[in-house]
């Protein structure tokens, strides 16, 4: 098989990148959908792909998308809060996506961030079991933290890392902490897809906006990939496409 270096998108927002984005998943599942399958979607929580999953919204309500066929595989959740806290990634879900699309509730699976200590091993293989039993996924979507994290795959985090019990970096911390009302309410732990999960999947989006981004895009396009900074682990993958806005692509050659 042929191996592409990560093809680069540049839009002039961040809404006409996920405009763009989201037609090309609609187009999938549509086809998909007359095959008779499944599409699985690898799905990503933060600020980033809210304007994607607005698009996605729109196209179910405006244009007849429907998701009946899709099934979702969430990245990454917190570790130690209730489901049902406002800054759980289940919650995040649901109200940016879930509660407004015909996703049928079977089909969302998203990381249990409430397992007791001495599951989380046997739950973590269930849940790479889960998507193998899925087929596998079709699309990854993924978000950059400025750590240079992919779900929540922090340094170091190597390339056959699979779905575990993770440690967040300071760095995820601090900007997770307006969110959460103080560094000290945030989570300290995460459950996330490893990297070797994220490298299955047969494509992957990685989107980024913002001048806040730009540094970490061009290290992670740049630099040799290593377990030091996870995002750049995607080089080697073949099928990726990276995403930005003008100001995140500010350091990359065009
Ligand atoms: C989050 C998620 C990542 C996400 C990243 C960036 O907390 N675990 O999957 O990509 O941090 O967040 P944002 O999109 O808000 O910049």
């Amino acid at each position: 098989m042929i191996s592409h270096p990560p093809r680069i998108e540049v839009s002039a927002s961040s809404d006409a990148a996920s405009k763009k984005l989201a037609a090309r998943i609609a187009a999938a599942i549509r086809h998909r959908e007359t095959e008779g399958g499944h599409y699985v979607l690898g799905l990503a929580t933060g600020s980033t792909p809210i304007p994607l999953y607005r698009e996605l919204i729109r196209l179910h309500r405006e244009e007849g998308l429907s998701f009946r066929n899709v099934i979702g595989f969430n990245l990454d959740e917190y570790l130690g809060i209730p489901a049902d806290d406002p800054n759980s990634f289940r919650t995040f879900m649901f109200e940016q996506l879930f509660d407004h699309i015909d996703l049928p509730v079977p089909n969302i699976h998203i990381p249990d961030g409430t397992i007791e200590t001495g599951e989380i091993e046997s739950y973590c293989a269930g849940y790479e079991a889960a998507i193998a039993a899925a087929g596998g996924i079709d699309l990854q979507i993924l978000g950059i933290g400025r750590s240079g994290h992919i779900g929540f795959n922090e340094p170091p985090s190597p390339a056959d890392s699979r779905t575990r019990r993770v440690t967040l970096d300071p760095v995820t911390r601090e900007d997770a902490a307006a969110t959460f009302g103080g560094l000290g309410n945030v989570p300290v732990e995460a459950i996330t897809m490893g990297v070797g999960t994220i490298l299955e999947a047969r494509e992957i989006a990685m989107m980024a906006w913002g001048a806040g981004k730009a540094a970490i895009v061009a290290k992670a396009l740049r630099e040799t990939p290593s377990p030091a900074l996870p995002a750049s682990l995607l080089q080697n993958h073949g099928n990726v496409t990276i995403i930005l806005d003008d100001a995140a692509a500010t350091y990359l050659d065009r």
